[in-house]
Parts: structure tokens; sequence; C-alpha cells
């Protein structure tokens, strides 16, 4: 069943969403053929495939690259894709040229973005677009620097309120569903109760609409798995374990044995006879 924006906010209160990064065609197919509700192809590709230390540095160009690579296999998830630090807050004319380029060359269905209040008019000017937004609360990764590190937000009650009323205004200038990051479960609750809009979680507890998680923390494939991140397989560790096994059947000469080679009639002859 095909998922869209609108089968997603008439999930709330019905049935939890799920939804997983990808980054390339092949990770995206593994998606298409579950019943997972989403992709997002997450601006995490600067850390996860790019190896950057934090998420800013990733450019539209990077995201409209990655985007195309999963939209190609991509046909009955939603797909969301995120807008990079500095592609929305420049000015609404860019924002818009931005979002736009990601719908109608990356082939994504949505985009989202980070920060509360000081978006809406981004925000607005997306929806008068049609361009559906999903917002992202709490620890945005974008703001690293700001907050002092990638730490939990919303702890204290003036921190936790902000949350609310940045959700309350968000909603209101017209995102479809918001991902509500790295804070308490409790306020992710509360916060989840008082929207009309689902709530996608990652570190915020079960109380979410959804959740998401980034595919090499739940696949086994990143070097530091956070709190929050339920590794679903290893498959990080039988990579590994393929790795030596190739590495050692290479140099014992064990592989390739023949059942790997290409054969031709008289091909010792003509092997031998060429000059
Ligand atoms: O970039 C990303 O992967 C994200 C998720 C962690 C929500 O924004």
């Amino acid at each position: 069943m095909k998922n869209t924006v609108t089968s997603f906010m008439a999930a709330k209160g019905k049935e939890k969403l799920s939804m997983v990064t990808a980054y390339d065609f092949c990770s995206a197919r593994m998606v298409q053929e579950s019943p997972v509700n989403a992709i997002l192809v997450g601006d995490s590709l600067g850390m996860v495939m790019l190896g950057y230390e934090n998420t800013l540095a990733v450019t539209l160009e990077d995201m409209l690259h990655h985007c195309k690579a999963v939209a190609r296999a991509c046909h009955d998830p939603l797909l969301v894709c995120d807008m990079p630090f500095l592609s929305y807050h420049i000015s609404v004319e860019e924002c818009v040229r931005n979002a736009g380029r990601l719908l109608s060359e990356g082939g994504c269905e949505a985009v989202k973005l980070e920060g509360g209040v000081e978006f809406c008019r981004e925000i607005k000017s997306l929806s008068r677009a049609s361009i559906p937004v999903m917002g992202h609360l709490g620890l945005t990764p974008q703001s690293v620097h700001a907050f002092g590190g990638f730490k939990v937000q919303g702890k204290s009650l003036a921190a936790a309120q902000k949350l609310l009323d940045d959700a309350r205004a968000i909603q209101d200038a017209g995102v479809f569903s918001i991902v509500l990051e790295g804070i308490p479960q409790a306020l992710a609750s509360r916060i989840t109760r008082e929207l009309t809009v689902p709530t996608i979680g990652i570190g915020a507890g079960a109380g979410c609409d959804g959740q998401v998680l980034v595919w090499h923390d739940m696949m086994g494939m990143s070097p530091q798995k956070p709190k929050f991140a339920r590794c679903f397989v290893d498959v990080g560790s039988a990579f590994k374990e393929a790795l030596c096994s190739y590495d050692a059947a290479v140099k014992s000469g064990e592989f390739p044995s023949a059942e790997y080679c290409y054969k031709a009639e008289q091909e010792e002859e003509i092997a031998a006879s060429i000059k």
C-alpha cells in the first residue's frame, strides 16, 4: 500500500508509524520490500556515509545525489528528505527553491527541517507551494554547537514549555508530522497528546505516534551505538567476519576455486599460443 502524507496523518491514534533512514538504492529496495511506512533520506548521511563528525557540512547536492538513488527503489514508503544546514535559513525564497529541487529533482514527497517557531514563515511558504513539511524538534543535530554537544533537550520546565510551544506553532504553520529527538519520554508523550499531527520519536520514548531509526544503528553498522538505538540485527559483525574469511581464502589460494572460473574450449592451447 502506498504511504502518503495523508495516510500518515490519518494513522494518528490508530496505528503506529515506522520510519527508517536510507541513503542508497540497495537499502531503499530492502525497505520497499518491508512493511515500514516511510524512508527518511536523513542528513545523518554526512556522518554514517561520508564520515563527517556532524551534519553541518552536508550540502543540498549531497542530499539530491542520495535522494535520487533512494527514490529509484522507494515506491510504497513515504519518502521524506532532510533539508541540510543553511538550505532553509538564508531566505524564504531560497528555502522554497531548495525544497522544490528535493521534490522535483530528488524525487521525495516531503521535506524535513529542524526548528520551532522561528521557522513558521518558511513552513507556511513551503505549504503554500504544496511542499509537505515534517518538523524536527528537540536534539536537532544541526544545532550541535548551539547546544554545546549532542545533549538531551527539554529537561527543565522552561525548555519543556518551549518545546511544546514550538510543536504547537509549527503544527499551526502546516507541518504534517513532527520528529521528536532526544527528549525525556514524559515530555514527548505530552507533546504527542497535545498535537493533531503524528509525532515520530527517536530517543523520545514509546509515547510517540511512531519511531525512526538510523539504518546503520539498527543494523549494527555504527561504531558507537546511541543509548536509544536498538540493534535489530548485527550485520556489522557479519560483514567483518565475511571480510576476514575472504582475505584468508585469497591469501591461501582457496578462492577462486574452479566453480568461480570461466572456461573456454582449448583455453590452455590458446593461452599458450598468444604472443
Ligand atoms: O538525519 C537523520 O537521520 C535524522 C533522524 C535522526 C531523525 O534527522
